[in-house]
């Protein structure tokens, strides 16, 4: 195939998002053009509020936009399942959450570990998976610890090891580096391999 056909990873054309409640109407992103090809590394930077975490949640798969549309490897997401959307998520997207989302009860080990246990991935190759993901953000150490035991950075550190360990095509990291110290934050810089995109401040 020859370089030009191929589709870039992600193209956005006119996406708008709107949040209405009863009282207002929000206009979060007025008519985003974007296309990142593979291997691209994208950040996106703005004031708070300007409609960041609403564009990565619409690249995720986590929202949808109120017009226009969204084509992923070529295929136009709005015409996707929700089956093949939710493998989608788990399978070639890997999301930082601003607020980490890591959950509460679970291990360090386990949080990471569950993404590859919904893709049913057998246990041997979630446990190197998990190790090794964990190694790389310097975490290893803590893989018994519940998140509330960690501090701030480290959580966030677990969040980008739970994002890295499924090796999506794409990952999504809201304001990955916020809590980081620069040394943690450049290493989890380096360890990025494929198309990733993120948003800063
Ligand atoms: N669920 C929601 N309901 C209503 N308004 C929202 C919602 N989510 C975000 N917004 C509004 O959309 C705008 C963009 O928010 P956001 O994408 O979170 O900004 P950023 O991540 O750049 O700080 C803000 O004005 C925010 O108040
Ligand atoms: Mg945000």
């Amino acid at each position: 195939m020859n370089a030009a056909d191929v589709p870039p990873v992600i193209k956005l054309e006119g996406v708008t998002k709107v949040f209405s409640t009863d009282e207002v109407d929000t206009h979060a992103l007025a008519t985003v053009d974007v296309e990142i090809a593979r291997g691209e590394y994208v950040s996106i930077a703005g004031p708070s509020g300007c409609g960041k975490s609403t564009l990565l949640s619409i690249l995720g798969l986590l929202d949808s936009p109120t017009h226009g549309s969204y084509w992923l490897n070529g295929r136009p997401v709005a015409e996707l399942p929700a089956s093949e959307r939710a493998r989608v998520r788990n399978r070639e997207i890997g999301f930082i959450f601003q607020s980490f989302n890591l959950i509460g009860d679970l291990t360090v080990f386990e949080n990471v570990e569950l993404p590859l246990t919904y893709r049913g991935m057998r246990a041997t190759e979630r446990r190197e998976r998990v190790t090794a993901s964990l190694e790389r953000v310097g975490m290893a150490h803590r893989a018994k610890h519940l998140p509330s035991q960690l501090s701030g950075g480290q959580q966030q550190r677990v969040a980008v090891a739970r994002a890295v360990a499924g090796e999506p095509v794409i990952l999504l990291a809201d304001e990955p580096t916020g809590n980081l110290d620069s040394r943690s934050g450049r290493g989890s810089g380096t360890a990025r391999s494929g198309s990733s995109s993120r948003a800063s401040t």
